[in-house]
């Protein structure tokens, strides 16, 4: 039994304070596997990636392997990666197409929906070995749930919808998809893993964390600030620069123009960083002009202005996924250990868009987001560090409370910071971390009810 009760639980979160063994004690990420990602909607992967019959992926549920399938007969399921025999991981690889599953170990078979296909020697067995028992599989995960291609799945047959459990937040996902002229988006250019030393919570709260870049990018501010424009690129590489530069924006930029926001679940994001205007099109860049035609034509007009003037940078789905999509970038977070976690990030492309606007997107992510890109390090030593600095004895708790007392109202049933620097974004997060943790519910959302 832990040793964490409900009403010690609800100790650790203060109005703007956390306790800082919620970033370092085994016992209470054991928890969390348990109550947040074995309960509620986890991102598992696109349809594309799964886009034919025997297709798969290889993904967790917290620290459950699962695979991402795509049967015979088209339907998309989500199996435990584990043989019903005695136990073995079955699929191995990342991910693939096979006709069936096969294990190593003594070579039971499974079709691709997870049900028993052949158990070799199968007359050893006893009788009471029933090969039709749901449970004798790889057993299929309760609920799946597909919004735009992005599928999810939760480890409990009840719960709230996945619309439920979205709420405004999937706006952001529509933005991902709305920016392709072909109403289309696709997994495509591989994927960047990367690993750090700290608690999984660390990588969506410096998602939406408006104070940092300031310390955390300086090096890359000033090397952005000394790139000469006059250099011919093809674009590409400038698009960095110009992020990169904007990270060094003055702290009356940052605390006025940027927007946070948050909501139900867990869920937010940071609005108005960029927009279009200022980060691609402003460039006069060709490509962006041809793309936004081809999405004009197909869209209109008006349509197509409006796709292009929605400012969000990035947005957090609590618990396991941060995404751009501006850069169409995707991030997914995998708890390993309290003090481990890996990241995956992957890139979609827009269907109908010129090609140019893939690789502009690949390079971005090279640059900015990628394993050795200049802007991405800074962030992982930053949570090694925390992740060291937080095993000392040093204080107790952490703080979360800029902006408490000027959050102000959205009307899609969040808030959001009034000022921009606000920590709201931690707050929420809290809040869902506390409604799962010792309501077996919804934060905010809850509440809200
Ligand atoms: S453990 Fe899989 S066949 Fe024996
Ligand atoms: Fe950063």
């Amino acid at each position: 039994m832990s040793k964490h009760s409900t009403q010690t639980l609800a100790q650790l979160v203060q109005p703007d304070r956390v306790h800082r063994t919620l970033y370092t004690d085994p016992a209470i990420f054991a928890l969390e596997m348990e109550r947040i990602f074995e309960r509620t909607w986890i991102y598992v992967g696109h349809e594309s990636q799964v886009r034919n019959p025997g297709d798969f992926v290889a993904t967790r549920i917290g620290t459950k392997p699962v695979l991402l399938t795509r049967h015979g007969d088209g339907r998309i399921h989500v199996l435990h990666n584990q043989c019903a025999h005695r136990g073995a991981q079955v699929v191995a690889d990342a991910s693939g197409n096979a006709q069936e599953f096969r294990c190593c170990y003594h070579g039971w078979s499974y079709h691709t929906d997870g049900r028993i296909k052949n158990i070799p020697l199968r007359h050893g067995y006893s009788q009471r070995l029933d090969v039709n028992d749901p449970k004798l599989a790889m057993v299929q995960v309760p609920r799946v749930q597909s919004y735009r291609g992005f599928v999810f799945a939760s480890l409990v047959a009840d719960g709230p919808s996945l619309a439920d459990f979205l709420g405004y937040i999937a706006t952001s996902l529509d933005d991902m998809v709305d920016r392709a002229p072909d109403g289309e988006i696709e997994v495509a250019g591989g994927s960047f893993k990367h690993v750090y030393h700290g608690n999984w919570k660390l990588y969506l709260e410096n998602l939406l964390d408006v104070a940092h870049p300031l310390f955390v990018h300086q090096s890359s501010i000033e090397a952005a600030k000394v790139q000469d424009d006059s250099v011919p690129s093809d674009g590409s590489g400038e698009i960095a620069i110009r992020q990169m530069r904007q990270n060094g924006a003055s702290y009356g930029f940052f605390e006025s123009q940027v927007g946070i926001w948050a909501y139900p679940n867990g869920h937010g994001y940071m609005g108005d960083y960029h927009d279009d205007a200022k980060l691609v099109a402003a460039m006069n860049d060709p490509v962006f002009r041809e793309y936004r035609e081809a999405l004009e034509v197909k869209k209109g007009a008006a349509e197509a202005k409006r796709i292009l003037e929605v400012k969000r940078w990035n947005t957090n789905i609590y618990p396991n996924v941060s995404f751009m999509s501006q850069f169409q970038q995707f991030r997914v977070v995998h708890p390993i250990a309290v003090d481990k976690t890996v990241v995956y990030t992957y890139q979609f492309r827009l269907k109908g868009a010129p090609d140019r606007i893939f690789r502009h997107a690949i390079a971005f992510a090279n640059v900015v987001n990628g394993t050795g890109s200049l802007v991405l390090t800074d962030d992982l030593e930053t949570y090694n560090r925390i992740g060291t600095g937080m095993g000392s004895a040093g204080a107790e708790w952490i703080q979360i409370g800029r902006g408490l007392d000027t959050d102000v109202p959205d009307a899609h049933h969040g808030r959001r910071g009034k000022n921009s620097t606000s920590e709201i974004y931690l707050r929420n997060m809290y809040d869902a971390w506390l409604g799962y943790m010792t309501k077996g519910g919804r934060g905010l959302a809850a509440a809200a009810e």
